[in-house]
């Protein structure tokens, strides 16, 4: 789809000075591949400098531009406007978190239930090979599969039980905890899984995949709850160590 224009409807409010939310409208002239990154730099350079948002590195390495953009999370810097197949586009913030200003989010409650899982790997003393694990083993291939996150928050946006739940962990914390439970090196693991087997755990998941849905990395949260259910049920009895 080749568009000349789009015309954008931008979520502002400023919690310090604005009564309610409002949207402003703005059209912008379409560049060959333009994100919609490019499209709220447009506006901010060019019509409202007062249009606060969030990005760094712009290639979906940070994971700083998260955002709701036509109905779904996804980060700006990696939506082109031309996958959105429509010239009518609507940005707004990321749900499920507090607003700083316009669409700019408050991360902090994220990045408070990522430390509850304690997110670092604590190494055995009697450990002497870092390395016990081949990179190449079976025991890695999921591990590996789910790596690659970079708290981003779209999988935060999107899930509902994050909506209805503020105590839940949330699809990103589970998913990093379980990349450390699976991992027979870590010295915490037990600890680890009492930790999400908690009523704010894992078991307010309801499987419904929403995160995987929109997550720019292609994790699947979803699955490493379901792993970390098992091990749950292993735990009760005794089977986990
Ligand atoms: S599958 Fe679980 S973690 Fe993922 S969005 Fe649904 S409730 Fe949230
Ligand atoms: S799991 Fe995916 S969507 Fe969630 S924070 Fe990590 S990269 Fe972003
Ligand atoms: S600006 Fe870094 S992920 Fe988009």
């Amino acid at each position: 789809m080749s568009l000349q224009e789009i015309n954008v409807k931008i979520f502002r409010y400023d919690p310090e000075a604005d009564v309610e939310p409002r949207f402003d409208s703005f059209t912008v002239p379409v560049i060959k591949n333009m994100a919609i990154l490019d499209v709220v730099m447009y506006v901010q350079n060019y019509v409202d400098k007062t249009l606060a948002f969030r990005c760094s590195c712009r290639i979906g390495m940070c994971g700083s531009c998260a955002m709701y953009i036509n109905g779904r999370p996804r980060l700006a810097c990696r939506t082109q406007v031309s996958s959105l197949g429509t010239p009518d586009i609507t940005i707004m913030p990321l749900p499920n978190l507090p607003i700083i200003r316009d669409l700019a989010t408050d991360m902090e409650p994220f990045f408070e239930k990522w430390k509850k899982i304690k997110p670092f790997y604590v190494g055995k003393s009697e450990l002497k090979d870092p390395v016990a694990i081949r990179p190449d083993s079976g025991e890695r291939e999921f591990i590996d599969q789910m790596l690659d996150c970079i708290t981003c928050g779209c999988c935060y946006g999107a899930c509902s039980m994050v909506a209805t739940n503020e105590e839940y962990l949330g699809p990103a914390a589970l998913n990093r905890a379980y990349t450390l439970i699976a991992d027979k090196r870590d010295a915490i693991r037990v600890e680890r899984l009492k930790a999400v087997g908690r009523s704010y755990g894992v078991w307010r998941c309801h499987d419904q995949f929403n995160c995987a849905e929109v997550c720019p990395k292609k994790l699947v949260p979803t699955k490493s709850i379901q792993q970390l259910k098992k091990r749950c049920v292993l735990q009760k009895f005794g089977v986990f160590k």
